[in-house]
């Protein structure tokens, strides 16, 4: 079995514990049976083509974007994910950016350190309000749900958008002060916020992304952000990760995150975890918890 560097120890200790002997190290599955791998493995007809062996592939995250599931399916390949223990991290990180963004975070911190703040204004730093706005939630599975929860805490309406909610996704932009996405990459939802999209969101609003870059056209939103049609962005996720699109990181009205929306310690741990209890059960013949293809 391969387990990608980088995994937590956590679960080795499940493995070892299931009586399971892993390799650690780089996406070579030569004679491997099972597969931990990360978000930023490519697992494509190709790779499983030359894994005869293999019988899961277990996604440390609960996106499986990264896999081909199709190709998985069509080979008998198990393919796993693990939701729920990084909801409300996400979801957490998802107000920090919201917050981050609205009241200038990333700028007062760098203006601080920069020897800048010499003296109180009255219009030093202004931002936006957030507590009695009107938040849009485009996807209310888990993590749209912990956001919106969260949300009662300032006072907001929640407007939520899915393919049989109420709003449509047109009433949600143009209503929404903020707008946080969290729905799965898939061919339906790439580009879902393109140029028309942010046109029709309020200029004042922000839009905040912790689900998948793609989901976002990143050149549109430059283009909108430089353009004004919205006026900042939170974003932890990116359209061509690690890069950027050209001009992003120039905007001082976007707060920027390198894809840490579970990056706390106990839920990578329990992430890794359930990885590894998946190969488990998976290797045993047992039920595959979390399998989603
Ligand atoms: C996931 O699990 O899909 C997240 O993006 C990880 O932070």
């Amino acid at each position: 079995m391969r387990v990608r560097s980088g995994v937590p120890e956590a679960a080795l200790r499940v493995l070892r514990e299931a009586g399971l002997e892993a390799r650690v190290g780089p996406l070579e599955l030569d004679g491997c049976d099972a597969l931990l791998c990360l978000l930023n493995d490519r697992i494509d007809e190709a790779l499983l083509a030359g894994a005869p062996q293999l019988r899961i592939v277990a996604n440390m995250a609960v996106g499986t974007d990264n896999v081909d599931l199709a190709a998985a399916r069509a080979r008998g390949v198990a393919v796993t994910n693990t939701p729920d223990v990084l909801t409300d991290a996400t979801a957490d990180l998802a107000w920090a950016l919201l917050l981050a963004t609205a009241r200038r975070l990333a700028w007062a911190d760098r203006y601080v350190r920069g020897g800048g703040f010499v003296g109180w204004h009255p219009e030093l730093g202004i931002g936006a309000d957030v507590t009695g706005r009107t938040l849009g939630i485009v996807g209310p599975g888990r993590i749209g749900r912990a956001v919106a929860e969260r949300a009662q805490g300032f006072r907001m309406q929640v407007l939520v958008h899915d393919r049989s909610s109420g709003t449509s996704l047109d009433e949600l932009l143009a209503q929404s002060d903020f707008v946080s996405l969290h729905v799965p990459l898939t061919p339906e939802t790439r580009h879902l916020i393109g140029e028309r999209e942010l046109r029709r969101m309020r200029r004042h609003a922000i839009l905040v992304n912790t689900a998948r870059g793609a989901i976002v056209d990143e050149a549109a939103l430059v283009r909108g952000l430089r353009e004004g049609w919205i006026a900042g962005a939170g974003l932890d996720v990116f359209e061509r990760e690690p890069a950027l699109a050209p001009g992003l990181a120039e905007l001082p009205q976007v707060v920027l995150a390198p894809h840490v929306g579970s990056a706390t310690t106990a839920t990578r741990s329990r992430m890794a975890e359930l990885a590894a209890e998946s190969i488990a059960a998976a290797l045993a013949g047992r039920p595959i918890p979390n399998r989603v293809a």
